[in-house]
């Protein structure tokens, strides 16, 4: 008996020894496991990270997407017109209008000089303009112009594009926007008379608390960013888009935006500083954007 508890401390010492041994080599080949079940595990945070906000819903059996039943099956179809030009006008409408979105750059340097509200719910108009898939019009436009709300949102973005450029982001990306000046300091966020928030409505709600499936709503929103843009450009504003690393979720709940909604891209949007410099960028001739077969 005596001997036996002299014995007890070592046989604990060794037993706690050997489950430490057999959980380690547990954790390790699962670990192989997963990289083995999935290889390009790598992290791409700019293709999956800045859309994530961990509320994903997916159409779960409970939360069925029966909203279509309720859709008109039998949508009238009437005659369509459009616009036809002689070939040398459309000629020169496509130059100028290509011309027009040539001089579009991103601005980060932003006037505080106000912008009348009807000129941005034109181009939002504009944007909302956008084919979506479906005709689900997959996106949400909020359009921040009180300045503490403005201040809020660039505290958020700073804070985390921060940590992105010293963390997240790597040295080979960080390197890569050396030459454009950018940082985490953003105060265009503050100095734009108005900041533009798209988000992409994963599903829609529909009044019943129903849900309807919204098909390539990245895409549509996207498409609807792109015609945003041109539609500031015609207008002589500027902006620099965005897609704000991270801050989707914190920015979803400032702006008080439901589950279905996620942050796609920011646009600050005013006139250019006086002082404003851009990057002496080229962009790609003809040849080298178009494949003709
Ligand atoms: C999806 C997307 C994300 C972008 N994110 C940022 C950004 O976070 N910060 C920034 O300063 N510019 C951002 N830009 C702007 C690009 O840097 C800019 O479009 C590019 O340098 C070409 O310059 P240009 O727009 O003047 O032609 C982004 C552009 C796109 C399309």
């Amino acid at each position: 008996m005596t001997l036996f508890s002299s014995f007890t401390p070592v046989l604990v010492t060794i037993i706690s020894i050997l489950v430490v041994i057999i959980l380690n080599s547990k954790r390790k080949s699962s670990k192989k496991q997963d990289s083995k079940k999935n290889p390009k595990s790598e992290s791409r945070p700019w293709v999956d990270e800045d859309l994530q906000d961990n509320t994903e819903l997916q159409l779960g059996e409970d939360a069925e997407d029966d909203g279509w039943k309720g859709l008109e099956e039998n949508l009238q179809h009437v005659p369509f017109s459009s616009e036809r030009y002689p070939e040398d006008e459309m000629v020169e409408r496509s130059r100028k209008f290509y011309e027009l979105l040539n001089k579009r750059r991103s601005v980060r340097f932003i006037s505080d000089e106000p912008v009348p509200r009807e000129v941005i719910d034109n181009v939002i108009k504009t944007a909302g303009t956008a084919p979506s898939g479906a005709h689900t019009e997959p996106w949400t436009f909020v359009v921040v112009q009180d300045p503490e709300v403005k201040h809020k949102i660039r505290e958020i973005i700073e804070e985390e594009e921060e940590i992105n450029y010293m963390k997240r982001m790597g040295e080979k990306w960080v390197h890569d926007l050396k030459r454009l000046r950018t940082n985490w300091i953003k105060e265009y966020l503050d100095t734009a008379p108005y900041l533009i928030l798209i988000f992409k409505q994963v599903y829609g709600l529909l009044p019943d608390d129903k849900k309807r499936t919204h098909y390539y709503n990245e895409i549509s929103a996207s498409i609807a960013c792109g015609i945003l843009l041109a539609a500031l450009q015609n207008v002589g504003l500027v902006t620099v888009g965005s897609t704000p690393l991270n801050c989707g979720p914190r920015l979803r709940v400032l702006l008080q935006r439901p589950i279905n909604e996620k942050l796609l891209m920011l646009f600050p949007v005013g006139y250019p500083s006086k002082d404003a410099t851009v990057p002496d960028l080229k962009r790609k001739p003809l040849d080298e954007i178009r494949v003709v077969i």
